[in-house]
């Protein structure tokens, strides 16, 4: 008799060719889109795999007695019960390494376009409002000696640094382990502050009011990881008292909601989360984390499974 084919429940069809191509011939995929129809199909599920605004928590887990690996398809796991995944001796896999390019270009992409001014430049282009060049319309910064501090050694961290480089800035990094004297430090030279931290207990609201204080007039805050890192409130006040040049952001501390007072100002740039949002690397998040579920329920331990602490 044939192996019965295990069940894996997907939240959303975040890639039809690869689900059609490598989950559907291992696997029975129910697909439960809303948060009722997922309990339910829990009952049934070998596996489960999750986008970033899934939450799964203790009620979420309560309700699926035979599930084994969570796979989400995002490197940031902030919306899983890592704690509640351990004890109930669930894997959880996740898609390191495949969406480092893309956010790094995406990091970069901001930088420039708040330097340069684009957003501000492209709206006065398209209202009929331009009315020639002028010498001091839409001044903003070049970029070559500029230092930039990145927070966090990580990945998609190293790899933005090697971008900035590329474009002739100084690059230093706050990991883990700098005490919070080397972080004023930093902070005090950074011109540009790109922020590439998992969310956590220990990084919300990293970039808190008082270390905004401490960064130079000219500075550029990106934030290309999650919204709570940065103190949302507080960075709205540093834009609005011009204490800092501008901000690029893809991300928001109460995503999707952006507030109408950061939608106001002409010093940022803001992105609907788009770090990872290119063909190739979606097409690897996919595939990287439907491996990673099925690998698991074949008795493999994935080479992306993430440490439960
Ligand atoms: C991630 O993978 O965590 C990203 O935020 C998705 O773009």
């Amino acid at each position: 008799m044939p192996a019965r084919k295990p069940t894996v429940v997907i939240t959303y069809p975040f890639h039809p060719e690869v689900i059609q191509r490598e989950l559907k011939p291992k696997a029975r995929v129910i697909l439960a889109p809303t948060r009722a129809k997922l309990l339910k199909a829990l009952a049934q599920a070998d596996g489960l795999i999750t986008l970033l605004f899934d939450r799964v928590d203790e009620d979420l887990l309560a309700h699926a007695p035979k599930l084994r690996v969570v796979g989400n398809v995002a490197v940031g796991v902030n919306n899983i019960d890592l704690a509640a995944c351990r004890q109930r001796k669930l894997t959880v896999v996740n898609t390191p390494k495949v969406l480092t390019r893309a956010t790094a270009e995406l990091t970069l992409t901001l930088l420039l376009a708040v330097a340069k001014r684009v957003p501000e430049g492209e709206a006065l282009c398209r209202s009929g409002r331009f009315k020639g060049w002028a010498p001091d319309m839409l001044l903003g910064h070049e970029l070559k000696g500029c230092h930039a501090v990145i927070v966090g050694a990580g990945r998609i961290g190293r790899e933005t640094a090697r971008l900035f480089r590329a474009l002739g800035l100084t690059v230093e990094f706050i990991s883990r382990d700098d005490a919070e004297s080397s972080i004023q430090r930093k902070l005090r030279r950074a011109q540009v502050l790109s922020l590439h931290l998992p969310l956590n207990r220990q990084t919300h609201h990293w970039l808190s009011r008082a270390r905004l204080r401490l960064l130079p007039r000219d500075a550029i805050v990106l934030n290309t990881a999650r919204g709570p890192v940065i103190d949302e409130k507080a960075l709205i006040q540093a834009l609005q008292d011009r204490r800092i040049f501008g901000a690029g952001l893809d991300v928001y501390e109460r995503e999707p909601e952006i507030p109408r007072a950061l939608r106001r100002l002409s010093n940022v740039v803001l992105l609907p989360h788009l770090g990872s949002a290119t063909e190739e690397t979606r097409a690897a998040m996919a595939s990287l984390a439907v491996q990673g579920v099925l690998g698991v329920l074949n008795g493999k331990r994935p080479w992306n499974t993430v440490r439960l602490k």
